[in-house]
């Protein structure tokens, strides 16, 4: 070891390697898996490029990760708890190198990553290598000179689109935005950017700062430019962060650097003190938590290659895009020959609609049109590895149809069924191989929803549940694991916080009342807009279906009834609770839905009364809240977290509110319970506390101590 080497290795911990390739230092981060800037590494980072910087070996530094990504940003772990340097000096430190600093990138390089990055004095990068800002999605923004750098690089306007969307850009943008200097291949990045630093020493030019980069060019059209991205920014509605992150842009065209990093450290302490942040954090790691079921990671899950989608509905449909957009080969089965072509055509439309909005290509449309196989003979079915019935929803129907699906598999095939009611242990009564059957319920439109829901049968080996978790992550969904129940997790919620929403109307407040409040909430529509986009005759089936199983003594709202009763059924038929124009839009209130309601608040003897916007969520979100903590006791979900993931990414629960179980914490429980006790005084019935909100309200515990 040189003596540079050995200086620098006694100081640094394991987080950072350092070598030598002749004049040129190395500086390796190495905190697997994503090379995020714990303090250790910020210290570490630190001492090696002072040790690099003061050496007389070393002309120049490789700034480099170690394994698949550069970093992927500050470690979202330690927010508000931060020792060491902060990202911020770290960054002021290697730009203020007398010597030349050559970030060289891979994988990802997010968040704090790309800071350090843009703070070195040139960047070269691997063909796939994703470099963003997305720090808007943990409620934050750039807080180590992002702001101010990325803006003098490439421009105000794409800076404020980059760290407002939060989206990454692919190494060959990079290189044409003035993001990056150079573009090369996968395999010599290490020895591509020692050149790169070779030729900077030997031209002389030395160090070049960002923040002396002039792309903020003053015309009109950026000027424009630049307006459009505020505006966009602006209407982020509800969202704390991407206002700051305007401001922070302001100044990096008004102030001096130095002043516009002190503006930009103030804005980001407002964001991170926001509860907007935490709640988007916690978001973030529950659904890393989500997609690791405790056990599962022993077992070694088969490769996937073909699999069987059963049915050529919307729900077929959207799963077979998905699957093909993964990577999979895809037979899709019908009994009828029409109903394929159908479901075909509905798929190729899809992928046509993708091209022409220059989302995909003319051959990555024609690669993944070539992957699909259409089918009405079961006997196609010996070449999947995994099949997916998506038919109606009914039990005997789909019994009999795994039975035949059994018959018609390759012996070790996992059947999968997309159920979202169902009792999944009665469909695979009779199968010789029930272990090999599970869940796997997608949410319409399926290529577009994140979540599934993974739902285990008692039967279900570790192999199979293991195989749905691989399935579910390998198509970029968020799986999250349920038990078996009625509705599963989200929709037996569903279920119940959608009738407390009747239970208000019936009592006095107004649909349109309680669909504002619930926007007003976050949610991007209320609970009777959602009836009409659906159509009110599908939970009308779906009550006649369940009239029996009522318990008599509830008390049963029969407005949804009379509206269908009428041939109401919302978009589809032009009035519903709101009246539309023909092509379903333009909604209004129905200005005889007040009849209906005074009618049936006549036969059920109510006097209306006064909700307020406050009440309208307190009784909504304390039903949401309330079977949340009985799906959590239960042990229908494993943990609140895992309820918060499912309705944060299947039912439009405002992500920055963190999900229903995060959000009765930030309230508090005790608040939530006397709300629920107050409820419960005129309807004990609907409203009975959960026996685990009650427990942990009264010894001052939380959802959140549940999940650790
Ligand atoms: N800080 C701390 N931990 C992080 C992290 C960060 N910035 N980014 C990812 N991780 C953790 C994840 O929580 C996960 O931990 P776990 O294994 O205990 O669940 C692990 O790293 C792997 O992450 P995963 O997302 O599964 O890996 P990936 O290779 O699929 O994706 C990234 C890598 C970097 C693209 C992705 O993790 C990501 O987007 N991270 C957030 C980036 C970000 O927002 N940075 C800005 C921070 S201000």
């Amino acid at each position: 070891m040189s003596s540079f080497t050995q200086a620098t290795a006694a100081n640094s911990l394991q987080c950072v390697h350092i070598s030598r390739r002749d004049r040129i230092a190395v500086v390796e981060i190495s905190n697997p898996p994503v090379n995020a800037l714990s303090s250790p590494v910020k210290q570490a980072l630190a001492d090696a490029i002072d040790s690099a910087v003061n050496s007389s070996e070393i002309a120049a530094i490789v700034l480099t990760g170690a394994g698949k990504h550069f970093c992927g940003g500050a470690d979202i772990r330690e927010f508000g708890q931060v020792t060491g340097p902060s990202l911020s000096t770290l960054c002021t430190q290697i730009e203020n190198s007398t010597k030349p600093v050559i970030a060289a990138i891979k994988g990802s390089c997010l968040g704090g990553g790309l800071e350090l990055a843009l703070a070195a004095h040139f960047r070269i990068a691997v063909a796939p290598a994703q470099l963003g800002l997305p720090e808007v999605n943990l409620g934050l923004m750039p807080g180590a000179g992002g702001t101010q750098r990325l803006p003098r690089l490439v421009g105000a306007a794409r800076a404020l689109d980059m760290m407002v969307s939060g989206r990454s850009v692919k190494a060959s943008v990079a290189v044409q935005i003035g993001l990056i200097d150079r573009v090369c291949s996968d395999d010599v990045l290490q020895d591509a950017a020692v050149q790169f630093a070779n030729e900077i020493i030997q031209s002389g030019q030395c160090v070049r700062r960002s923040r002396d980069a002039l792309a903020m060019s003053d015309t009109d059209q950026s000027r424009v430019e630049i307006d459009q991205a505020k505006d966009i920014a602006l209407a982020k509605k509800g969202l704390v962060s991407p206002a700051k992150i305007v401001e922070a842009v302001q100044a990096s065209l008004e102030l001096p650097f130095e002043k516009g990093l002190i503006k930009e450290r103030e804005l980001f302490s407002e964001c991170l003190e926001s509860p907007q942040r935490s709640a988007l954090i916690h978001a973030f790691l529950a659904e890393k938590a989500a997609s690791k079921m405790p056990g599962l990671s022993v077992v070694l899950p088969t490769p996937l290659r073909t699999i069987a989608v059963i049915g050529a509905g919307t729900m077929g449909v959207g799963i077979s895009i998905a699957l093909l957009d993964a990577g999979y080969a895809v037979l899709l089965l019908d009994r009828e020959q029409a109903y394929l072509e159908r479901g075909l055509n509905a798929i190729a439309e899809s992928y046509r609609k993708q091209q022409e909005r220059n989302r995909i290509s003319a051959e990555v449309k024609a690669e993944r049109l070539a992957r699909l196989a259409c089918h009405i003979d079961y006997s196609a079915l010996h070449g999947a590895d995994l099949i997916i019935e998506a038919v109606f929803e009914d039990m005997a129907v789909k019994k009999e149809l795994l039975c035949q699906l059994e018959k018609a598999c390759k012996p070790d095939a996992i059947l999968a069924t997309n159920t979202s009611y169902l009792n999944i242990d009665e469909m695979s009564e009779g199968l010789d191989h029930p272990e090999r059957v599970i869940g796997i319920h997608f949410f319409s439109p399926a290529n577009l929803m994140k979540l599934v829901e993974v739902v285990v049968p008692e039967k279900a080996d570790q192999r199979t549940v293991a195989i749905a978790f691989q399935l579910a992550k390998s198509m970029k969904k968020t799986p999250v694991r349920a038990g078996m129940c009625d509705g599963f997790i989200g929709n037996r919620m569903l279920a119940v916080y959608r009738e407390a929403a009747e239970l208000m109307m019936l009592d006095g407040a107004s649909p349109y009342q309680i669909d504002e409040a619930v926007r007003e909430f976050g949610f991007p529509m209320g609970p009777f807009q959602v009836v009409d986009l659906a159509g009110g005759d599908i939970s009308w089936a779906t009550r006649k279906r369940k009239a029996s199983q009522r318990d008599p003594r509830l008390r049963y709202v029969s407005v949804a009834d009379k509206l269908c009763e009428r041939g109401w059924f919302g978009q589809k038929t032009g009035i519903g609770y709101y009246l539309y124009d023909k092509d379903g839009k333009n909604a209004r209130p129905n200005p005889e839905l007040e009849d209906v309601l005074s009618e049936v608040r006549a036969e059920a003897g109510i006097v209306p009364k006064h909700f307020t916007q406050q009440t309208i969520i307190d009784h909504y979100l304390a039903a949401m809240i309330n079977e949340g903590a009985n799906v959590v006791h239960q042990g229908i979900a494993l943990r609140p977290s895992d309820v918060d993931v499912t309705l944060l990414n299947g039912y439009g629960f405002p992500r920055y509110k963190g999900g229903p179980m995060w959000y009765a914490d930030s309230v508090g429980l005790e608040r939530v319970l006397a709300n629920i006790a107050r409820y419960a005084e005129t309807d004990p019935l609907f409203w009975k506390p959960s026996d685990l909100l009650v427990e942990l309200a009264n010894h001052g515990r939380s959802f959140s101590d549940l999940n650790r």
